[in-house]
């Protein structure tokens, strides 16, 4: 019998595993659950015998890789799949799939909910700001954006976005104004909604260059990753313009920085929560479990994302 293991440091809620389970059962598999482990070793120790992944942010290794010999399928539980070493994966012939699409509202709502604690000053009684007619962009189109887009409309504000592989025809048919350039995006928005994938391409890529170029006011939301911020950067911007907030779900590297010098114009989630309900476990978790199925059985690769 095929084992599937779900390894989450952080886990599904209990809702996600009460429906993956019979999914895998009922197909003839195992279902072999390793949750909160706190050790690279119990992860090692895990993927030893399973023929099948399912992981959320959980770091898959070339050495994570190299422990499974019967791996042939990993599946990220998720959008972002820079945490799985993909060329160590198609070195070992495995299968690398990502869930696009399945936790993004969960995401979007908490760019939104972010935006509205922090225009209402964290809710310490004093006066904030709204949301209605201000500018927000949307930097990358992608399923989460679509979602932030969707939810922004609600709170009338006005909405652009830039995303140089999505056509601009599909923005304008959402209502949204696309932009041609990065730099016109940030000189045209109070809020920036960051969405891009952290990769050789981005990481360190939202610099201070591009963040003055925000106006007054400006307030950049990263439910994105860490990793694309240039942190060092960002931490000299809030020293020099004392009118700009930064907003992110999960700390930067140099957190204590901003707790000794910015009180009131940031807040990080103590850990990254933007997939965090139950709706989004269960709707990623159940479709990891059905790709690796439907690859066991039929062949399908759909989501793969080491072609
Ligand atoms: C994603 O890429 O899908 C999100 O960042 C969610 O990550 P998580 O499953 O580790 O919360």
């Amino acid at each position: 019998m095929k084992k599937i293991l779900v390894a989450t440091e952080k886990p599904f809620a209990k809702a996600a595993i009460d429906q993956i389970a019979p999914v895998v059962k009922e197909a003839g598999y195992e279902l072999v659950l390793l949750e909160k482990y706190t050790d690279k070793a119990e992860l090692l120790a895990a993927v030893k015998d399973v023929h099948a992944m399912i992981v959320r942010s959980d770091k898959v290794t070339r050495e994570v890789i190299e422990a499974a010999p019967e791996l042939k399928i990993v599946v990220r539980a998720g959008a972002g799949y820079d945490n799985l070493d993909l060329e160590a994966c198609t070195e070992k012939g495995i299968v690398a799939m990502n869930t696009p699409g399945q936790n993004s509202n969960a995401v979007g709502e908490l760019v939104l909910g972010m935006m509205v604690f922090m225009a209402r000053n964290g809710y310490n009684g004093t006066a904030g700001t709204e949301l209605r007619g201000k500018k927000i962009g949307i930097h990358a189109y992608g399923n989460v954006g679509h979602y932030v887009a969707e939810i922004a409309k609600g709170f009338g504000m006005e909405i652009y976005a830039f995303d140089p592989f999505v056509a601009k025809e599909k923005i304008e048919a959402a209502g949204i104004k696309p932009l041609d350039t990065v730099e016109e995006l940030y000189s045209t928005c109070d809020y920036i909604s960051l969405h891009i994938p952290a990769n050789q391409h981005t990481k360190q890529s939202i610099n201070y260059d591009l963040l003055n170029k925000m106006p007054k006011g400006g307030t950049l939301v990263n439910t994105a990753r860490k990793e694309v911020i240039h942190e060092e950067e960002i931490l000299k911007l809030m020293a020099d313009r004392p009118d700009f907030t930064y907003i992110s779900d999960i700390a930067p590297d140099n957190k204590a920085d901003f707790e000794a010098g910015f009180e009131g114009r940031f807040f990080f989630t103590p850990k990254k929560m933007g997939a965090q309900t139950a709706e989004a476990n269960i709707n990623a978790g159940v479709a990891g479990a059905k790709q690796i199925i439907g690859f066991f059985e039929n062949g399908d690769e759909t989501f793969r994302v080491n072609k």
